[in-house]
């Protein structure tokens, strides 16, 4: 039995062309920078010319400007200097035009093709630009990822791993599961690396869901016409989507860290609120069969950086009457080079987790 999504199609995230009419002040390279840096102090557009690298050489000027103007190094002034920098950073654009780049030697990025189909011209922001850029160089090149035997290709704006100690912890754990593999729940699939691994050891069938219109969006794309098609079902949704029906194995790596109230922390596979793990584990209740498991790959991040006292899945095993716990399973996350070191001491206590839940015997 399956719930009608709440949510209808999917519809992607991108950068939203710049919907300007009128003169626009131009930047050439050749001409006197402090005039471009000007119109953007003063919040006006400058569209880049000639060539890609005089994007970079007005972004450039322009963080030294911000800088001197705030030259106090206080959390507060670092702060704002940031929010002014992606403010007027984002007022450099760049030209696209039959779905390339209009300025000379630039970079070659697929994105504004599959992104803008229905555009043949528009600006976009530089940044934004940028992100494009480096987006499609990860989306192109694949990434290897050591449980995987192919390479994983992430969409624009979808979550890929970039350790993967919780990745080797789900695959020994999958590499010693004798329980039934007919189907299972991945939530937020992602990139659909854990239901990749899912089907590397034989289930049958994986049910992911994701909030992220693009994880929806990309995975379908990727898996047409492949066999995978078949056997990985999504939903756009949130948490267990139009899944309804009870399954054997349920698996989330949600995200990590408690969300602060600062506005730039809205990444949803990075941060959770309060209400995700309550819900998800009202839920899973409900969707789990009598003999069936959670696996949920969680860190010690939030708690070693002290952003929480509180760790979810502990809180839902001591406070609440839903599950108990099957097993519990923890590596540690290789040092970090000792360039990043220096300044992330608690790196080296990060732990990555495996918890396996199931439901609590209350006989
Ligand atoms: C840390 S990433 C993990 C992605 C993938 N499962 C993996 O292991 O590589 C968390 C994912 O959960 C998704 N997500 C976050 N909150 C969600 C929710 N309430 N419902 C569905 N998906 C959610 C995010 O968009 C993101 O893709």
């Amino acid at each position: 039995m399956q719930k009608e999504s709440t949510n209808t199609t999917p519809q992607i995230n991108r950068p939203e062309p710049i919907k300007f009419k009128g003169e626009i002040a131009t930047f050439k390279g050749k001409t006197d920078i402090s005039e471009p840096i000007e119109t953007l102090l003063s919040g006006g557009y400058v569209l880049v010319e000639g060539l890609y690298s005089n994007g970079l050489t007005l972004l450039s000027e322009l963080q030294s400007n911000l800088k001197k103007k705030h030259p106090n190094q206080s959390f507060k002034e670092q702060r704002a200097y940031r929010s002014e920098f992606r403010k007027l950073s984002n007022l450099i654009l760049l030209k696209i035009y039959n779905n390339k780049l209009v300025v000379r030697k630039a970079p070659e990025i697929g994105w504004l093709e599959k992104l803008y189909p229905e555009s043949d011209e528009f600006l976009l922001p530089f940044p934004q630009v940028q992100g494009l850029n480096s987006a499609w160089q990860w989306y192109f090149n694949g990434i290897s990822i050591p449980v995987l035997r192919n390479k994983v290709h992430p969409y624009y704006g979808v979550y890929f791993p970039t350790r993967f100690e919780h990745l080797i912890l789900f695959d020994n754990w999958l590499k010693r599961y004798e329980g039934p593999k007919k189907s299972a729940i991945d939530i937020g699939i992602g990139s659909g690396i854990l239901s990749f691994q899912l089907m590397k050891y034989g289930f049958q069938k994986s049910f992911g869901t994701d909030l992220n219109p693009n994880a929806i969006i990309g995975l379908t794309e990727s898996m047409e016409g492949t066999k995978l098609s078949r056997k990985i079902e999504l939903d756009y949704g949130h948490l267990f989507g139009k899944w309804e029906k009870p399954t054997e194995l349920i698996v989330f790596n949600p995200p990590w860290l408690p969300a602060s109230h600062d506005i730039n922390r809205l990444d949803e596979a990075i941060y959770y609120n309060d209400k995700l793990f309550p819900e998800f584990f009202e839920e899973a209740k409900k969707r789990l069969l009598s003999d069936g498991k959670i696996v949920i790959l969680f860190s010690n991040l939030g708690e070693i950086t002290n952003e929480t006292k509180e760790h979810p899945i502990k809180y839902e095993l001591e406070k609440e009457t839903r599950f108990e716990l099957d097993l519990f399973l923890k590596k540690s996350v290789k040092n970090a080079s000792d360039k990043t070191k220096r300044n992330q001491h608690w790196r080296a206590t990060e732990e990555v987790e495996l918890w396996v839940l199931k439901h609590k015997d209350l006989t």
